[in-house]
């Protein structure tokens, strides 16, 4: 995107380039861009195996399966059970038993089950082929498609076993929301606010002004750039990539201690808002949450939640915790606290 068209707020299409030297890749957002994958990458001339979910509508695979000339289709049972080891195997056996070799390529047409998985599955297989991330649902167009994290969970314990492996290329058709229920379109915005209130002021304004949806290229445009500044800088989550954590380790406790049936996004919101130094901004950020439909209010088992915080795998040595705050909006900072000061945040309840 031109510094221009940003100025006359066009994001209708947009390409950027995740800069990590030779690993580097193109991200395009583009309306109809699925059905002209073909154009951004070779779908003619190797191997395409399309993995996708028994949830995603079959229009989003089917118009990339269209475009190859030797193209496979796998699909996956819908849910985070997915993201397993004889799951893994299955793709890897179709890979295997259709001749797929390095010169070949993976391509996900899904949300972040999907991605995670068949990226991990690129990982490994015969030590690496491409992979072509075509995220679906919001949460992965905003944040899980771009970054290079591939993951499968393991005994409970998520993202337990994976791989770094960026994607040759991320394609993002924005009409692929269309078919997304609703609840699921507002979990992935979560992450978008927590990109604006992290680093984009302007996007979070943007959340201020109400009518996501009526806004949704500018603003996966916008927490995509955020989080691509980010993954330029410490590609392999040794160090800035930190700060994407805000909310998180609220959030995950309550979303692992909980039973609510709570979606990620909907606790990584909930987890940012006691994070927020400053009490008018936690208060305009709970309005946006609340205006996208996402839950600000929660009661839980306090104890529970706090014996989460306490098996953190963030937790470092002397017991502190290192928590992401923010007390404007566009800009955060890092604070170690003890892990007590974080259990008393919890209470029994948010909000
Ligand atoms: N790799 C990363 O950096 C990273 C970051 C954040 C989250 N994640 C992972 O992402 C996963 C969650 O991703 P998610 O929220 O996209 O969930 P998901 O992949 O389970 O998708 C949610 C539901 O929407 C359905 N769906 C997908 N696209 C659709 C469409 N266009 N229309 C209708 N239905 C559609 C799916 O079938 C599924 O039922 C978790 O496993 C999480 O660990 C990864």
């Amino acid at each position: 995107m031109s510094k221009q068209q940003e100025q006359r707020g066009e994001h209708t299409s947009m390409k950027m380039t995740m800069r990590l030297g030779p690993r580097s890749y193109d991200i395009i957002l583009k309306r109809g861009s699925l059905g002209r994958l073909g154009q951004l990458a070779d779908l003619m001339n190797r191997r395409v195996l399309v993995v996708t979910d028994d949830g995603v509508p079959a229009q989003w695979p089917d118009a990339v399966l269209a475009q190859c000339t030797r193209g496979y289709k796998l699909v996956l049972p819908a849910g985070e059970a997915t993201k397993c080891f004889s799951q893994l195997e299955k793709i890897c056996r179709t890979l295997l038993e259709n001749g797929f070799t390095r010169a070949d390529a993976v391509v996900a047409v899904g949300g972040g089950v999907v991605g995670d998985l068949a990226g991990f599955a690129a990982a490994v297989y015969m030590r690496g082929i491409a992979f072509i991330n075509c995220p679906t649902t919001t949460l992965s167009q905003v944040d899980s498609s771009i970054g290079g994290k591939t993951a499968i969970d393991l005994a409970g314990a998520k993202n337990a076993v994976g791989a770094f492996h960026q994607p040759e290329l991320v394609v993002i058709d924005p009409d692929t929301l269309s078919t997304l229920p609703p609840r699921h379109f507002a979990n992935g915005l979560a992450e978008a606010v927590k990109a604006g209130l992290l680093g984009d002021e302007k996007l979070f304004a943007l959340f201020e002004e109400g009518d996501a949806a009526g806004h949704i290229e500018e603003i996966l445009t916008r927490a995509l750039a955020v989080k691509k500044a980010v993954v330029e800088q410490d590609e392999r989550d040794t160090g800035a990539r930190a700060c994407l954590n805000f909310g998180h380790t609220l959030g995950h406790a309550v979303e692992s201690a909980s039973d609510m049936g709570l979606l990620h996004g909907e606790c990584v919101g909930l987890g940012m808002l006691p994070m927020i130094t400053d009490k008018t901004l936690r208060r305009r950020a709970a309005a946006v949450l609340k205006d996208l439909g996402l839950p600000v209010k929660v009661r839980y088992d306090g104890a529970a939640v706090q014996g989460f915080l306490a098996h953190d795998k963030k937790l470092g040595s002397g017991d502190k915790l290192t928590v992401v705050r923010v007390a404007e909006a566009g800009s955060y900072y890092l604070e170690q606290l003890p892990l007590e000061a974080v259990q008393a945040m919890v209470g029994s309840g948010i909000g």
